[in-house]
């Protein structure tokens, strides 16, 4: 069943208008306290890269929460940040207090071992800011399907092709494919931004934004961790939910535009992405 639809593309005057300036008399609290909750014993990488992200995109303030392996690398590789610790050694099982936070993010490298399904259940439970889930969180939901009826509205939801089928069922071509991400999208009155060349984000009434930056060199692993830092901080920051999609979406793909201006697009690596965001 089709549902009409507005199409756009976020080119630079569209994503621009999007932003908002930091005022002079502003302080760290102005822009938000962040929450990462990522990592697990191998892939401790997600959680940095998304936390470092998520710190130059304008954070006030960024916690991370990681299983116990990943404090001493957490505090070397981003001291910036701070940083809870789980009581498990490997995986993420404990949700910190919420209170503090005005966004979370979940899902870089956390893995989907049982007690970080019930961690996800749990968050969703509890959650009053809000949210973005990413990685192995939405693999975690494509897998505990009770818990998508748990997502809070306006939930940002990251998926890649495989990610988004994990969740939607096969689509056939690409049109089936935003068509099934509107669906779902509508009904379950969340935001999805369908990652690829010119990831699409989908807003909870249907309408497609189309981004217009970004290259084949972000075709590396990392890159969609970075994207995840990158809107939990904008959420964070108080941007409406459509915003902190649209706008994070676009200033990603343009950090990548000019990380492979200058070293081409196969020497990228996601690290590059976050050394050159910023507007
Ligand atoms: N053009 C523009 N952008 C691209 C292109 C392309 N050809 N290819 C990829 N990208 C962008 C996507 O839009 C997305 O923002 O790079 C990012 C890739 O994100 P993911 O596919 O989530 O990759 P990443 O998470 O970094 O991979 C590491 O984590 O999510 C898991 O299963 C995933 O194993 C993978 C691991
Ligand atoms: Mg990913």
């Amino acid at each position: 069943q089709q549902t009409p639809a507005s199409y756009y593309f976020t080119e630079k005057k569209a994503a621009e208008t999007r932003i908002q300036p930091r005022q002079k008399f502003s302080h760290k609290g102005t822009f938000g306290h962040a929450l990462l909750v990522a990592g697990s014993f191998g892939k401790m990488g997600a959680a940095v890269l998304s936390g470092k992200a998520c710190l130059r995109s304008g954070a006030g303030l960024l916690t991370m929460h990681v299983p116990a392996c990943g404090y001493e690398i957490m505090q070397i590789s981003l001291p910036e940040a701070m940083t809870t610790v789980d009581k498990h050694e490997k995986i993420n099982t404990q949700l910190p207090e919420l209170d503090a936070y005005s966004a979370v993010g979940i899902g870089p490298g956390i893995g989907k071992e049982q007690p970080t399904v019930e961690l996800v259940e749990k968050l969703l439970d509890t959650i009053g800011v809000p949210l973005l889930i990413d990685a192995d969180a939405l693999n975690i939901l494509s897998e505990n399907r009770q818990l998508l009826d748990k997502l809070p509205a306006k939930t940002i939801l990251t998926p890649h092709p495989k990610e988004f089928q994990r969740l939607a069922g096969d689509s056939s071509n690409e049109f089936e494919r935003l068509e099934a991400g509107r669906q779902f999208a509508i009904r379950h009155q969340v935001i999805i931004c369908l990652k690829g060349a010119n990831t699409a984000v989908i807003l909870s009434n249907g309408d497609v934004h189309f981004n217009s930056t970004g290259n084949a060199g972000m075709a590396t692993g990392g890159t969609g961790d970075v994207l995840s830092g990158i809107i939990t901080s904008l959420l964070a920051q108080k941007y409406p939910a459509e915003d902190a999609a649209i706008l994070g979406v676009y200033e990603h793909g343009l950090a990548g535009d000019r990380a492979a201006a200058r070293r081409g697009q196969s020497a990228l690596i996601a690290s590059d992405v976050v050394e050159y965001l910023g507007w």
